[in-house]
């Protein structure tokens, strides 16, 4: 088995990490054609994206003996660490000096970028040049170390590591799924969406949550409810009790039930979402995330990564949409809306200060953002809202049948999921419609 096959994904990444094992192990292949190896490499990203599994591969593909430091002692003792294991790395070369989240050895989470910690770092790996010592380092957040350090000819190589997306998110959860006796309904693609944007280590938790709650029920298998469960509870913090309840019975038409408020709001976002990005809904919940009242929509972005006109303006007509919903169905105002209106008012001005779309005096040129220009910028934005929010109105009105079919279903059920919101739309042969071009 070759060292890298227990990182899943990344064949990017990967590619790069044994091209630099590769280095390390055949040092002389290189240096008959006089190339100097790589001196250092740092992985950085966000905790549980996967950092150490990656190292580990390249520690043991280069062959190396490898010297590990990671913070586990107080101030003092730790900076004579650091020296010892590059000593003993020199003595031992050629070899690897892996500093392991190498952002916490200095105290706290800020900027320390005199720490001694560091500079006994900067000066152990310059005193080790030209004695075929890698070193290889992890770190959650490169801000918090000396700019110094990063610089070409100490880690000449960094990587970011990523959150995993689209298909490598798919086989990490197919390979989880694989472990454990799941059965057939879970469908890794779906969990992969309603996971965008979690660590390997998020993902892994959600999945063994899910096979704790069905051990608990004594169940012989995990199911999709199960794991429904597990990440509505892990990842978006919804109280369980919430979720074992029996869905209450909601009159959708009476402005008074704020639960129906609550589902309106949310089926708002969502149908605006599936008008305009069809099969984008991940996730729509009548529960909110801090068990106060109100609940939540998440979509998947995967679709497209650069912003588009559409994406943008998208963003503004969906973060609308569940004020436009409330307003349309019941003819009341929805007091749960000033979070999608200062998200979508931070859109609109951002997009008159920096793409002039309300021309060009509006414009952010840098040299006049004098007080007025910045009150005028806002009183333009809240004019534009007002625009905007006329046309999310015309788009939900276009999409009367699909707001009403997901509300419905949010009312049975409490969370629908993407298939769930494909269901919903095949079986009430709704379809999105754009009744203008946005
Ligand atoms: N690409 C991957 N394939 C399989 N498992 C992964 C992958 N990335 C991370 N993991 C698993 O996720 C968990 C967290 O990874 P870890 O390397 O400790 O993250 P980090 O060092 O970035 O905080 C580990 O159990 C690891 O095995
Ligand atoms: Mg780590």
């Amino acid at each position: 088995m070759n060292a890298f096959d227990k990182i899943i994904g990344y064949e990017q990444v990967k590619n790069e990490l044994m091209q630099i094992a590769d280095v390390l192990k055949n040092a002389d292949a290189y240096n008959k054609l006089g190339v100097a190896a790589p001196r250092g490499l740092l992985l950085h990203g966000k905790p549980g994206v996967g950092k150490s599994l990656m190292s580990a591969a390249l520690i043991e593909a280069s062959g190396r003996q490898a010297f590990v430091c990671r913070k586990d002692k107080p101030n003092g003792d730790f900076v004579k660490e650091i020296r010892d294991t590059f000593k003993r790395a020199k003595e031992t070369a050629p070899s690897v000096v892996f500093l392991d989240d190498m952002d916490k050895f200095a105290n706290g989470d800020d900027r320390h970028p005199d720490a001694e910690e560091y500079v006994t770092v900067q000066s152990c790996i310059d005193s080790v040049k030209g004695k075929d010592v890698f070193v290889l380092a992890t770190a959650n957040k490169t801000r918090c170390l000396p700019e110094s350090l990063l610089r070409a000819g100490r880690f000449d190589r960094v990587i970011r590591i990523k959150a995993p997306r689209g298909q490598d998110a798919v086989q990490i959860i197919a390979h989880y799924i694989e472990k454990k006796k799941f059965m057939g309904d879970v469908d890794p693609v779906i969990v992969a969406q309603m996971m965008e944007g979690r660590s390997c280590a998020e993902l892994e938790t959600v999945i063994n949550e899910a096979g704790l709650y069905a051990g608990f029920e004594r169940s012989e298998v995990i199911t999709m409810d199960h794991f429904m469960r597990a990440c509505l509870h892990a990842v978006h913090n919804i109280p369980l009790e919430k979720l074992v309840m029996d869905p209450a019975e909601t009159d959708l038409n009476n402005s008074q039930d704020q639960r129906a408020l609550v589902i309106y709001h949310e089926a708002g976002h969502a149908a605006i979402a599936e008008a305009l990005f069809p099969g984008s809904v991940t996730l729509v919940s009548a529960f909110s995330r801090d068990g106060e009242n109100g609940g939540f929509t998440s979509r998947c972005h995967t679709v497209g990564d650069e912003e588009t006109r559409m994406s943008v303006y998208g963003d503004i007509y969906i973060s609308l949409g569940g004020l436009a919903a409330t307003e349309q169905h019941f003819g009341v105002v929805d007091l749960g809306s000033s979070e999608d209106l200062d998200r979508a008012f931070d859109r609109v001005t951002d997009l008159i200060g920096e793409n002039a779309v309300c021309g060009f005096h509006l414009h952010n040129f840098g040299f006049k953002n004098s007080q007025d220009n910045l009150r005028e910028r806002e009183k333009t934005a809240a004019v534009e809202l007002e625009r905007l929010f006329r046309r999310t109105k015309e788009i939900l009105a276009a999409n009367r049948d699909l707001l009403d079919a997901i509300a419905k279903g949010l009312a049975e059920k409490g969370v629908l999921t993407a298939a769930d919101i494909a269901r919903i739309k095949e079986e009430s042969g709704v379809t999105s419609r754009l009744p203008l071009a946005v």
